[in-house]
């Protein structure tokens, strides 16, 4: 299998980033164990803090190239309308992460433009919600 997990902004900060709410990890640190773990699959991993290229690479990665992608879209899971259409246009099934549990958190964070068009949601397991997301297309 050949998945991709795709990263919003900030979240090349974790480990360094409220680390009360997102933890002490890095996601290179995790990323690594998360290869070491799933030998069979190929993760391939990017993160942008800029909107029009997750949007770019949703496409990229929406037609065929990949079983699955694993899509923690971060603050734009909020905002972006265009996030949102590129997960319903594309053809890969997604699974929107989230590290933390967002409905326990401000009302903004409660409202997803990715969730109508995911195939499933997974929130507030810390790191192992990317891991959850992964063993869902194996
Ligand atoms: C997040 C939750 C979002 O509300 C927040 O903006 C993030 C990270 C999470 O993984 O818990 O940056 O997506």
């Amino acid at each position: 299998k050949k998945l991709i997990i795709i990263n919003g902004p900030n979240l090349n900060l974790l480990g360094k980033r409220e680390t009360n709410i997102y933890g002490s990890l890095t996601f290179n640190e995790f990323f690594d164990t998360i290869q070491e773990k799933y030998k069979n699959v190929n993760i391939e991993y990017f993160q942008s803090n800029i909107e029009g290229e997750i949007i770019n690479r949703l496409h990229e990665a929406g037609y065929g190239a990949y079983d699955g992608i694993v899509l923690n879209a971060a603050a734009y899971t909020h905002t972006s309308v265009g996030i949102g259409d590129a997960v319903k246009a594309i053809e890969t099934p997604v699974v929107e992460v989230h590290i933390s549990n967002t409905f326990d958190r401000e009302e903004f964070r409660h409202v997803s433009y990715v969730s109508p068009n995911a195939k499933g949601v997974i929130v507030g397991f810390g790191l192992q919600s990317y891991e959850l997301g992964i063993q869902s297309f194996l």
